[in-house]
């Protein structure tokens, strides 16, 4: 069977969709023509397979509660294995509406008030909030930039742990970053949590945006449970451009693990899910390889197209090469204006929305958040208007 080619280039007008990319434009950023490459969902179809299976439930009128079948779980097994050569066992997953309300859930199941909880910034800056308000102390190990690669610092790491610390939140793939954990790095990690009885939580949203020939690695599958205990955070939201269908999965191979996790979801009553997000999760599992691949090649042209451009065009930029996301982290601090300036300069001369760094912590500050994930037309006209801008100042 010939395999499906999609397009890239174009996607439908989303403004008027109560879409938080461009219907939150003025809200967020005081003005409507700008162009959005801030919030991480991407500018491009949702795949027809998802979007058919969809369609296919609405022709059955009755949409009460909802319980994830067992092809559901198996869907997400076979993933695991065929993408990660990780075996997941049922009985170790679980759900979660979100990503982070699971980080969340995780800080307060497995942590208390007052105990400390590391992050490592410049970091997808909700695990500052998951941490923070919900009384536990917020404590930091600022990554440090190896050969334009942001690198976990294990020397810092070390020396900043204490007695009241029980938990460390990373991102894998990192976000803003986009680095990919390697199994060295996470051997380190994982030692340093046994000796300390660490608990790790794994957020792994964006594990299917990795570039080749890098290679995810759920923290779950280098460390044994048995070492350290763990959860892994995932979901097809990123990858498939699902976020507004609120469903992720939880990975806790650890049985006590999950039976604290599971109590939390519970008694919020949280554990059902939508009919939609599992629908069109499956979906996505059993049958989005294809057109995966062609996604990535599509992101692939489109960060080297980004890094091209910053390196000819827009000279006093310098942006880190992501190993995974859809993400680019540029340091804009060659342009030599305050955070500030450099933020209201963005909105209001280059006519660009994208992510102040400082939003993600120590280590932001004179850097820029883009979203590339886009039709390349999209991506070029912003572009564009930052170097207009540039040559303005
Ligand atoms: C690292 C990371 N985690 C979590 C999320 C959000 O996940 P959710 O919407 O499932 O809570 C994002 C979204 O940008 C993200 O980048």
């Amino acid at each position: 069977m010939t395999k499906k080619t999609y397009s890239f280039d174009h996607f439908p007008p989303r403004e008027g969709t109560n879409c938080v990319k461009w219907d939150l434009r003025k809200a967020y950023f005081g003005k409507s023509d700008i162009l959005p490459l801030w919030v991480a969902d991407m500018d491009f179809e949702t795949p027809d397979f998802i979007v058919d299976k969809i369609r296919e439930r609405l022709d059955h009128p009755i949409l009460g509660y909802t319980v994830r079948p067992d092809s559901f779980n198996q869907a997400f097994i076979n993933w695991c294995e065929k993408k990660y050569q990780w075996k997941v066992k049922k009985e170790w997953m679980n759900f979660s509406p979100g990503v982070v309300s699971a980080v969340t859930m995780a800080v307060q199941g497995f942590t208390k008030p007052g105990d400390e909880v590391i992050t490592q910034p410049p970091v997808y800056f909700p695990f500052f909030y998951s941490i923070k308000n919900t009384g536990r102390s917020l404590i930091y190990n600022p990554l440090k930039e190896i050969n334009g690669r942001l690198c976990m610092d294990f020397e810092q790491l070390e020396s900043i742990i204490t007695a009241k610390t029980k938990m460390i939140i990373i991102s894998n793939p990192h976000n803003p970053g986009g680095s990919v954990w390697t199994k060295k790095e996470f051997i380190q990690l994982g030692e340093i949590c046994e000796k300390h009885q660490i608990m790790v939580v794994s957020d792994e949203i964006h594990s299917d945006l990795v570039f080749h020939p890098h290679q995810h690695l759920p923290f779950a599958k280098v460390v044994p449970q048995e070492k350290v205990k763990s959860i892994s955070c995932m979901a097809a939201s990123k990858t498939f451009n699902l976020a507004g269908l609120s469903t992720s999965l939880v990975i806790a191979p650890d049985a006590e693990v999950m039976k604290v996790y599971n109590q939390h979801l519970q008694v919020s009553h949280l554990n059902m899910g939508n009919i939609f997000g599992s629908i069109a999760t499956q979906a996505a599992y059993t049958e989005g390889s294809d057109w995966l691949a062609q996604l990535m090649s599509y992101l692939l042209n489109n960060r080297n197209y980004l890094h091209e451009f910053i390196n000819t065009r827009l000279k006093p930029l310098r942006m880190l090469i992501p190993e995974a996301t859809y993400m680019a982290w540029i340091d804009f601090s060659g342009l030599e204006l305050s955070q500030d300036r450099l933020n209201y300069w963005l909105i209001n001369e280059a006519k660009v929305a994208m992510n102040s760094g400082t939003l993600f912590g120590q280590g932001g500050e004179g850097y820029i958040r883009i979203n590339f994930a886009c039709p390349r037309s999209l991506l070029q006209e912003a572009l564009e208007r930052i170097e207009k801008a540039i040559k303005k100042l």
